[in-house]
């Protein structure tokens, strides 16, 4: 028998078959010619929330969750954070190699000199009460660019294509600022072309009425790193709505703005607001043991735990970590910083989570950082946003060079009723509420 198949006997039909294994899979369509008579439709393959699905060739991240291993483009995460920029990563997790350093200057040039937002985008922010979550504000407003630049629904152009991913990578700093000033109820600050992306991204929030904003060099590059771990993370929850929004060839502004409602779930990009929040529902290191039981006798989730593909440690958690401590150099240490490690330990010990190889994610240092920034926690999510768009909008080219995908549509299997008779309405019976 061939290498690399794999046979299977249908006992319903005696029938055995032979299905070729490329790349670790099989074709899901090869089961489909196992029929069980001529009405039957052919075997489906059932899979929720695609626990064992590959949905596309990619070649952009590289994840080993046993091994807690996460390249991008195969160089190492934690090489990338240490030695690159935030847009010399998004360069090249856009474009494949890393830029030279003319390459890099021109990429530069072209994001700075994008980050303007056009003037109907403030009226727009206007519409939103004071106190809206910033989230909704910014997937709104990433949705609205959709109406600024209606040329982005030729997604089949790639160089208007590459236009777009340059305006929004450009742009979604300039929007989470003006959501954050929005809710402070402070006049927006327009970009600064003197600085650098991060650099920029705090003058946007942070300036007041001094002539020029100095950033801390200290807090801009811990946004840089932040930026890079956050980039991308191969099919994610979030990418998986870019690709499928995307495969429709939707605008990238709308096929990013569902991206970004998918992100905003706590089980997702949510989890570092939900972090924070848990943290301070737990208030002291005495109280932990009490709020491990509650988790062990299901009552919630330790938020900012688990993984879906790291079942070892997930290499981002520990590069923020590192970062924490730099950033709690420059401003007052993050108290709950505190509670957080002492979680962390505590829960590392514990058979729960250690049967379960639940570790800290992306999402359990991050918001402490956040935090002592000055941040609130309806930001973080926003803060996740902005670099994953590049992983977004990777994922998104990937998709749309892909020529063997096609529009996103599952099948399912039918539990409800069929081919039921009418009942006129005057003849249907009187009851209570409708049931969910
Ligand atoms: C991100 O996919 C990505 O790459 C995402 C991300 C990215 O960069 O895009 O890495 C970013 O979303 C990180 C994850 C942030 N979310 C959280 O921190 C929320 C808390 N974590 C969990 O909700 C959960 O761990 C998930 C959602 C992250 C993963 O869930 P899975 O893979 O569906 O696992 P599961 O829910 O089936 O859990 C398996 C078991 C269950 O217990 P049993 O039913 O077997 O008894 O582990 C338990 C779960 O109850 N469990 C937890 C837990 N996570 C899973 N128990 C307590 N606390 C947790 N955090």
């Amino acid at each position: 028998m061939a290498q690399n198949t794999l046979t299977v006997t249908d006992n319903r039909t005696d029938r055995t078959f032979t299905l070729p294994i490329e790349d670790g899979t099989v074709r899901a369509m090869d089961f489909r010619q196992m029929r069980n008579g001529e009405e039957d439709f052919g075997l489906m393959l059932y899979d929720p929330a695609f626990m064992n699905t590959a949905s596309c060739r990619s070649s952009i991240t590289y994840i080993d969750g046993d091994r807690g291993i996460l390249e991008y483009r195969g160089y190492p995460i934690e090489v990338l954070a240490e030695k690159c920029t935030f847009l010399e990563v998004a360069y090249l997790i856009l474009f494949g190699e890393l830029p030279s350093a003319q390459q890099l200057d021109r990429w530069v040039y072209e994001i700075t000199h994008r980050t303007m937002l056009n003037e109907t985008t403030k009226k727009f922010m206007e519409g939103f009460r004071y106190d809206s979550h910033p989230m909704p504000m910014l997937v709104s407003t990433m949705a609205a660019l959709s109406t600024v630049y209606p040329d982005a629904r030729d997604v089949r152009d790639p160089q208007n294509r590459l236009l777009q991913m340059k305006r929004l990578i450009a742009k979604m700093p300039s929007m989470a600022a003006m959501s954050y000033r929005h809710n402070l109820g402070f006049p927006y600050v327009y970009p600064d072309n003197d600085l650098n992306y991060t650099e920029n991204f705090m003058n946007m929030l942070w300036k007041m009425v001094e002539p020029k904003y100095a950033a801390n060099p200290v807090l801009a590059r811990a946004l840089d790193i932040l930026f890079i771990l956050h980039a991308d993370h191969e099919q994610n929850c979030s990418t998986n709505v870019m690709r499928s929004v995307g495969s429709a060839q939707a605008d990238p502004y709308l096929a990013a703005a569902s991206a970004a409602s998918a992100l905003s779930g706590p089980l997702h990009g949510g989890a570092n607001e939900q972090v924070i929040r848990m943290l301070d529902e737990i208030g002291s290191t005495a109280a932990i043991p009490d709020y491990i039981r509650k988790i062990k006798d299901g009552h919630g989730k330790l938020m900012g735990f688990g993984h879906r593909v790291y079942k070892n440690h997930d290499p981002r958690a520990k590069i923020i970590k590192r970062t924490a401590m730099e950033v709690f150099g420059v401003t007052r240490q993050n108290p709950k910083l505190e509670i957080a490690m002492e979680l962390e330990r505590i829960a590392l010990e514990d058979e729960y989570f250690v049967k379960r190889k639940l570790y800290p994610n992306v999402d359990f240092y991050s918001g402490l950082i956040y935090q002592a920034m000055g941040f609130k926690p309806e930001m973080f999510t926003v803060l996740f946003a902005i670099p994953r768009t590049v992983g977004w909008l990777a994922q998104w080219q990937e998709l749309v060079q892909d020529t063997e995908q096609k529009i996103a549509r599952p099948r399912q299997i039918y539990t409800g009723q069929r081919k039921r008779s009418f009942v006129p309405i005057a003849e249907r019976a009187v009851d209570g509420e409708p049931k969910l």
